[in-house]
Protein backbone atom coordinates (compact mmCIF):
# COMPACT_ATOMS: atom_id res chain seq x y z
CA UNK A 1 0.00 0.00 0.00
CA UNK A 2 1.34 3.28 -1.20
CA UNK A 3 0.90 7.08 -1.45
CA UNK A 4 1.45 8.77 -4.42
CA UNK A 5 1.91 12.53 -4.80
CA UNK A 6 3.23 14.59 -7.89
CA UNK A 7 3.44 18.60 -7.28
CA UNK A 8 3.85 21.16 -9.66
CA UNK A 9 5.10 18.65 -12.11
CA UNK A 10 6.61 20.35 -15.36
CA UNK A 11 8.07 18.34 -18.42
CA UNK A 12 9.87 20.53 -21.13
CA UNK A 13 11.93 18.83 -23.78
CA UNK A 14 14.06 21.10 -27.19
CA UNK A 15 11.72 23.82 -25.91
CA UNK A 16 8.42 21.98 -26.17
CA UNK A 17 5.91 21.59 -23.32
CA UNK A 18 4.95 17.87 -22.79
CA UNK A 19 3.58 18.57 -19.45
CA UNK A 20 2.54 21.71 -17.22
CA UNK A 21 1.45 21.81 -13.54
CA UNK A 22 0.35 18.60 -13.32
CA UNK A 23 -0.80 17.90 -9.48
CA UNK A 24 -1.83 14.41 -8.57
CA UNK A 25 -2.51 13.21 -4.79
CA UNK A 26 -3.07 9.26 -5.04
CA UNK A 27 -4.00 7.33 -1.96
CA UNK A 28 -2.65 4.14 -0.89
CA UNK A 29 -4.56 1.07 -2.12
CA UNK A 30 -6.41 3.55 -5.14
CA UNK A 31 -7.29 2.56 -8.32
CA UNK A 32 -6.32 5.20 -10.79
CA UNK A 33 -7.30 5.15 -14.38
CA UNK A 34 -6.03 7.64 -16.40
CA UNK A 35 -7.65 8.94 -19.96
CA UNK A 36 -7.35 11.84 -22.43
CA UNK A 37 -6.89 12.44 -25.63
CA UNK A 38 -3.70 11.12 -27.60
CA UNK A 39 -0.56 13.48 -27.11
CA UNK A 40 -1.80 14.44 -23.68
CA UNK A 41 1.31 13.09 -22.06
CA UNK A 42 -0.57 10.27 -20.48
CA UNK A 43 2.71 7.48 -21.67
CA UNK A 44 5.12 10.56 -20.25
CA UNK A 45 3.71 10.48 -17.00
CA UNK A 46 3.68 6.95 -16.77
CA UNK A 47 7.78 7.11 -17.56
CA UNK A 48 8.41 9.79 -15.41
CA UNK A 49 6.31 7.76 -12.12
CA UNK A 50 9.38 5.08 -13.21
CA UNK A 51 11.69 7.20 -13.31
CA UNK A 52 12.39 6.90 -16.72
CA UNK A 53 12.15 10.10 -17.48
CA UNK A 54 13.13 13.20 -15.05
CA UNK A 55 10.71 16.05 -14.83
CA UNK A 56 12.29 19.64 -15.29
CA UNK A 57 10.54 20.93 -12.54
CA UNK A 58 8.50 19.90 -9.62
CA UNK A 59 8.73 16.51 -7.42
CA UNK A 60 6.91 12.89 -7.22
CA UNK A 61 7.15 10.90 -3.80
CA UNK A 62 6.01 7.73 -2.81
CA UNK A 63 4.51 7.75 0.73
CA UNK A 64 6.44 11.39 0.96
CA UNK A 65 9.77 10.35 0.22
CA UNK A 66 11.07 10.88 -3.69
CA UNK A 67 11.13 8.55 -6.29
CA UNK A 68 14.43 7.21 -6.63
CA UNK A 69 16.36 8.81 -10.03
CA UNK A 70 16.39 5.09 -11.56
CA UNK A 71 13.59 2.44 -12.08
CA UNK A 72 13.10 0.59 -9.20
CA UNK A 73 11.53 -2.74 -7.90
CA UNK A 74 9.20 -0.98 -5.94
CA UNK A 75 7.11 0.06 -9.30
CA UNK A 76 6.11 -2.86 -11.57
CA UNK A 77 4.68 -1.70 -15.22
CA UNK A 78 2.85 -3.32 -17.83
CA UNK A 79 2.91 -1.50 -21.49
CA UNK A 80 0.51 -2.36 -24.30
CA UNK A 81 3.28 -4.14 -26.29
CA UNK A 82 3.82 -7.23 -24.43
CA UNK A 83 7.03 -6.40 -22.75
CA UNK A 84 8.09 -9.85 -22.46
CA UNK A 85 11.36 -11.70 -23.15
CA UNK A 86 10.58 -13.38 -26.07
CA UNK A 87 13.53 -16.18 -25.66
CA UNK A 88 12.66 -16.98 -22.25
CA UNK A 89 9.53 -19.68 -21.42
CA UNK A 90 6.92 -18.11 -19.11
CA UNK A 91 8.88 -19.36 -15.67
CA UNK A 92 11.72 -17.65 -17.13
CA UNK A 93 10.51 -14.69 -17.66
CA UNK A 94 8.44 -14.46 -14.11
CA UNK A 95 11.90 -15.51 -12.40
CA UNK A 96 13.49 -12.66 -14.12
CA UNK A 97 12.36 -9.78 -11.98
CA UNK A 98 12.47 -11.75 -8.57
CA UNK A 99 15.97 -13.23 -9.42
CA UNK A 100 17.19 -9.68 -9.71
CA UNK A 101 15.35 -8.67 -6.88
CA UNK A 102 17.43 -11.18 -4.80
CA UNK A 103 20.62 -11.32 -6.57
CA UNK A 104 21.08 -7.56 -5.65
CA UNK A 105 20.75 -9.09 -2.25
CA UNK A 106 22.47 -12.42 -1.82
CA UNK A 107 24.78 -12.61 -5.49
CA UNK A 108 23.64 -14.97 -8.10
CA UNK A 109 21.47 -17.61 -7.00
CA UNK A 110 22.41 -21.53 -7.92
CA UNK A 111 20.69 -24.71 -6.41
CA UNK A 112 18.67 -24.97 -3.35
CA UNK A 113 18.40 -21.68 -3.36
CA UNK A 114 16.75 -20.92 -6.42
CA UNK A 115 14.03 -23.48 -5.51
CA UNK A 116 11.59 -21.11 -3.17
CA UNK A 117 11.76 -18.72 -6.12
CA UNK A 118 10.80 -21.18 -9.23
CA UNK A 119 7.66 -22.12 -6.37
CA UNK A 120 6.80 -18.47 -6.37
CA UNK A 121 7.23 -18.15 -9.65
CA UNK A 122 4.65 -20.80 -10.28
CA UNK A 123 2.22 -19.28 -7.93
CA UNK A 124 2.31 -15.64 -10.02
CA UNK A 125 1.85 -17.38 -12.72
CA UNK A 126 -1.00 -19.48 -11.30
CA UNK A 127 -2.91 -16.10 -10.03
CA UNK A 128 -3.19 -15.05 -13.72
CA UNK A 129 -4.38 -18.12 -14.88
CA UNK A 130 -0.76 -19.44 -16.56
CA UNK A 131 -0.39 -22.66 -14.36
CA UNK A 132 -0.17 -24.64 -17.41
CA UNK A 133 1.41 -22.53 -19.73
CA UNK A 134 5.25 -22.39 -17.46
CA UNK A 135 7.17 -23.74 -20.25
CA UNK A 136 5.67 -22.13 -23.03
CA UNK A 137 7.72 -19.25 -25.24
CA UNK A 138 5.77 -16.09 -25.44
CA UNK A 139 5.56 -16.89 -29.30
CA UNK A 140 3.49 -19.65 -28.25
CA UNK A 141 0.72 -17.71 -26.25
CA UNK A 142 -2.40 -15.45 -27.59
CA UNK A 143 -2.27 -12.19 -26.78
CA UNK A 144 -4.17 -12.43 -24.05
CA UNK A 145 -1.68 -14.76 -21.99
CA UNK A 146 1.19 -12.86 -22.80
CA UNK A 147 -0.22 -9.82 -21.29
CA UNK A 148 -0.99 -12.05 -18.23
CA UNK A 149 2.16 -13.19 -18.08
CA UNK A 150 3.22 -9.79 -18.43
CA UNK A 151 0.97 -8.43 -15.27
CA UNK A 152 2.52 -11.68 -13.68
CA UNK A 153 6.35 -10.38 -13.97
CA UNK A 154 5.22 -7.26 -12.92
CA UNK A 155 3.70 -8.34 -9.88
CA UNK A 156 6.09 -11.15 -8.90
CA UNK A 157 8.26 -8.52 -7.17
CA UNK A 158 5.51 -7.00 -5.15
CA UNK A 159 5.70 -3.50 -5.89
CA UNK A 160 4.44 -0.69 -4.30
CA UNK A 161 2.76 0.46 -7.14
CA UNK A 162 1.87 -0.94 -10.31
CA UNK A 163 1.43 1.75 -13.75
CA UNK A 164 -0.06 0.42 -16.63
CA UNK A 165 -0.24 2.36 -19.67
CA UNK A 166 -2.88 1.12 -22.47
CA UNK A 167 -2.57 -2.69 -20.78
CA UNK A 168 -5.46 -4.26 -22.68
CA UNK A 169 -5.69 -1.90 -25.82
CA UNK A 170 -5.22 -4.56 -28.23
CA UNK A 171 -7.26 -7.43 -27.10
CA UNK A 172 -10.73 -8.27 -28.25
CA UNK A 173 -13.45 -7.72 -25.49
CA UNK A 174 -14.09 -10.59 -23.97
CA UNK A 175 -10.00 -11.32 -23.25
CA UNK A 176 -10.35 -7.66 -21.72
CA UNK A 177 -13.31 -8.77 -19.07
CA UNK A 178 -11.08 -11.59 -18.32
CA UNK A 179 -7.64 -9.60 -17.74
CA UNK A 180 -10.24 -7.11 -15.66
CA UNK A 181 -10.88 -9.93 -13.45
CA UNK A 182 -7.47 -10.74 -12.59
CA UNK A 183 -6.20 -7.48 -12.52
CA UNK A 184 -8.95 -6.42 -9.92
CA UNK A 185 -8.22 -9.76 -7.78
CA UNK A 186 -4.58 -8.78 -7.87
CA UNK A 187 -5.09 -5.68 -6.99
CA UNK A 188 -7.35 -6.98 -3.68
CA UNK A 189 -4.67 -9.13 -2.83
CA UNK A 190 -1.87 -6.74 -3.13
CA UNK A 191 -3.35 -3.71 -1.79
CA UNK A 192 -0.96 -2.29 -4.17
CA UNK A 193 -2.04 1.08 -5.68
CA UNK A 194 -2.84 0.97 -9.29
CA UNK A 195 -2.69 3.66 -11.61
CA UNK A 196 -3.82 2.41 -15.26
CA UNK A 197 -4.08 4.24 -18.42
CA UNK A 198 -6.58 3.54 -21.03
CA UNK A 199 -8.81 5.14 -23.71
CA UNK A 200 -11.58 2.85 -23.20
CA UNK A 201 -14.19 5.38 -21.52
CA UNK A 202 -16.45 1.96 -20.17
CA UNK A 203 -13.10 -0.31 -19.01
CA UNK A 204 -12.15 3.07 -17.19
CA UNK A 205 -15.55 3.52 -15.20
CA UNK A 206 -15.58 -0.26 -14.64
CA UNK A 207 -11.94 -0.46 -12.93
CA UNK A 208 -11.37 3.09 -11.46
CA UNK A 209 -11.88 4.06 -8.09
CA UNK A 210 -10.75 7.32 -9.39
CA UNK A 211 -10.37 8.64 -12.55
CA UNK A 212 -8.33 11.49 -13.95
CA UNK A 213 -8.46 13.18 -17.66
CA UNK A 214 -5.44 14.77 -19.46
CA UNK A 215 -6.25 17.52 -22.08
CA UNK A 216 -4.50 20.35 -23.11
CA UNK A 217 -2.90 23.19 -21.43
CA UNK A 218 -3.34 26.93 -22.78
CA UNK A 219 0.17 27.39 -24.80
CA UNK A 220 0.44 23.75 -25.15
CA UNK A 221 1.92 20.47 -22.95
CA UNK A 222 -0.82 18.08 -21.34
CA UNK A 223 -2.30 18.89 -17.73
CA UNK A 224 -5.45 17.52 -15.85
CA UNK A 225 -8.44 18.61 -16.40
CA UNK A 226 -10.98 16.41 -14.45
CA UNK A 227 -9.99 14.37 -10.99
CA UNK A 228 -13.13 12.44 -10.14
CA UNK A 229 -14.41 9.80 -7.74
CA UNK A 230 -16.02 6.82 -9.94
CA UNK A 231 -18.70 4.62 -7.63
CA UNK A 232 -20.01 1.09 -7.33
CA UNK A 233 -21.62 1.24 -11.07
CA UNK A 234 -19.43 3.23 -13.04
CA UNK A 235 -21.16 6.40 -11.99
CA UNK A 236 -18.94 9.82 -11.29
CA UNK A 237 -20.19 10.31 -7.47
CA UNK A 238 -18.25 13.68 -7.66
CA UNK A 239 -15.50 16.06 -8.42
CA UNK A 240 -12.57 14.85 -6.47
CA UNK A 241 -11.82 18.32 -4.76
CA UNK A 242 -15.01 18.74 -3.49
CA UNK A 243 -14.97 15.95 -1.04
CA UNK A 244 -13.45 14.25 1.23
CA UNK A 245 -14.79 11.26 1.37
CA UNK A 246 -12.21 10.06 -1.97
CA UNK A 247 -9.51 10.02 0.69
CA UNK A 248 -11.84 7.21 2.85
CA UNK A 249 -10.53 3.31 2.47
CA UNK A 250 -14.03 2.47 2.40
CA UNK A 251 -15.22 3.81 -0.71
CA UNK A 252 -12.47 2.59 -2.67
CA UNK A 253 -12.77 -1.13 -1.04
CA UNK A 254 -16.03 -1.05 -1.26
CA UNK A 255 -16.62 -1.05 -5.24
CA UNK A 256 -14.89 -3.87 -6.14
CA UNK A 257 -15.62 -5.88 -2.77
N1 LIG B 1 11.15 11.83 -25.60
C1 LIG B 1 10.37 12.74 -26.20
N2 LIG B 1 10.88 13.80 -26.83
C2 LIG B 1 10.10 14.74 -27.40
N3 LIG B 1 8.76 14.69 -27.42
C3 LIG B 1 8.18 13.64 -26.83
C4 LIG B 1 8.93 12.60 -26.18
N4 LIG B 1 8.06 11.69 -25.67
C5 LIG B 1 6.84 12.14 -25.99
N5 LIG B 1 6.88 13.29 -26.67
C6 LIG B 1 5.73 14.10 -27.13
O1 LIG B 1 4.95 14.38 -26.00
C7 LIG B 1 3.56 14.38 -26.30
C8 LIG B 1 2.85 13.44 -25.37
O2 LIG B 1 3.19 12.10 -25.70
P1 LIG B 1 2.65 10.87 -24.89
O3 LIG B 1 3.19 9.64 -25.52
O4 LIG B 1 2.90 11.06 -23.45
O5 LIG B 1 1.07 10.99 -25.16
P2 LIG B 1 -0.13 10.02 -24.76
O6 LIG B 1 -1.12 10.83 -24.01
O7 LIG B 1 0.41 8.80 -24.09
O8 LIG B 1 -0.73 9.63 -26.18
P3 LIG B 1 -1.42 8.26 -26.69
O9 LIG B 1 -2.81 8.28 -26.11
O10 LIG B 1 -1.41 8.38 -28.15
O11 LIG B 1 -0.59 7.11 -26.19
C9 LIG B 1 3.46 14.01 -27.76
O12 LIG B 1 3.30 15.20 -28.49
C10 LIG B 1 4.80 13.36 -28.08
O13 LIG B 1 5.16 13.54 -29.41
MG1 LIG C 1 0.46 6.74 -24.57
Amino acid sequence: MSRFSVRNLDVTIDGHPLLRNVNLEVASGEFCVITGPSGSGKTTFIRLLLSQLRPSQGEIAIDGTPIPRFPAPDRGVVFQDYSVFPHKTALQNVLVGLEFKKARVFGRLFGRRRQPLISAARRALADVGLESSVEKYPSQLSGGMRQRLAIAQAMIVRPKVLLLDEPFGALDPDTRAQLHRVVLKLWRESQATIIMVTHDLQEARALATRLVTFGFAKGGGGTIVADEIVGEKGSVVTPFAETRTGRSPRHRRRKHR
